[in-house]
């Protein structure tokens, strides 16, 4: 595995190292499906779809489902939950812009947490519009990390910055600058924005079984720490926890948050 797309090498612990289990992804689904009002024929895409954690619940309904991501790996593991069955989910792999569909091919198209790795945001915006049908949604949630488990990764940070200078405090509830890009590339062409706070839930995760998401390096941050001392961050921080939070067996609990923005396209006009 390569380590030019961390993705690739993360693939197999990605869902297990998030906090959204199949029950938020099923609650969410259903607002989208009421959102859009989608009828049995609406399509959806994804670009970034990874392993799928967010629409694979329109997969299971029988949605027609088309996802491009960058990483096979990220893919691959879609495909393992999918089984060959699902034919209604088409899987491309290969960057997201531009998107290889024709104009106003889809009602709804969904992006999450991936429009940072998107090289020119305005073509990415452009190819949105162009494949949206008329009266079309763009969607765009964010998952907000934890408070309880941002606290821990700043714990992390602050051991890992005094090996390298790759690493600095993470902050919290900031809409990221690459989604706001692209929102404002389409409200200038017209669409609707609404807010939505869909859903706000409980997590609970013991010191040790974060602290082995971190061993897994499951985030972007920890590839950010070289090879030749993750190890010896990665000791220092285990020391910290046992002495920090008296057992591994401790448990974090806080709120998440699954908050989505959507845009509707014009009515009329492509
Ligand atoms: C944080 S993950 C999100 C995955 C999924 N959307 C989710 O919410 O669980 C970002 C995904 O976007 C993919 N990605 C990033 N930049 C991309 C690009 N330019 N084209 C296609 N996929 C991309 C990554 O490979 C990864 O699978």
């Amino acid at each position: 595995m390569g380590r030019f797309n961390y993705y690739d090498n993360i693939a197999e612990i990605y869902d297990e190292s998030r906090w959204i289990d199949d029950a938020i992804a099923s609650d969410v689904s259903n607002f989208i499906l009421k959102l859009v009002q989608a009828k049995p024929d609406t399509n959806f895409l994804e670009p970034g779809i990874g392993t799928g954690l967010n629409i694979f619940p329109f997969v299971q309904q029988g949605y027609t489902v088309t996802g491009i991501d960058i990483s096979a790996e990220m893919l691959g593991q879609l495909r393992r939950k999918a089984g060959d069955q699902a034919s209604n989910l088409t899987l491309i792999q290969g960057d997201a812009s531009p998107l290889p569909f024709p104009n106003c091919s889809f009602d709804v198209v969904l992006t999450v947490h991936m429009s940072h790795g998107v090289s020119d945001l305005k073509t990415f915006g452009a190819e949105i519009h162009r494949v949206l049908k008329p009266g079309g949604f763009y969607l765009c949630p964010q998952w907000l990390i934890p408070t309880a488990r941002l606290k821990f990764e700043n714990q992390f940070r602050a051991i890992a910055a005094n090996y390298t200078q790759k690493i600095e405090a993470s902050r919290q509830s900031k809409r990221i600058d690459c989604d706001i890009e692209l929102s404002q590339y389409l409200l200038e062409r017209g669409y609707q924005e609404h807010y939505f706070n869909v859903k706000e839930w409980e997590v609970k995760n013991s010191v040790g079984e974060l602290l082995k998401n971190f061993q897994s390096r499951a985030y972007g941050f920890c590839w950010r720490v070289e090879d030749a001392v993750f190890g010896q961050v990665m000791d220092k921080f285990h020391t910290f926890c046992v002495e920090n939070y008296g057992s591994l067996a401790t448990e974090l609990s806080s709120q998440a948050k699954y908050e989505l923005w959507s845009y509707q396209k014009p009515p009329h006009g492509n």
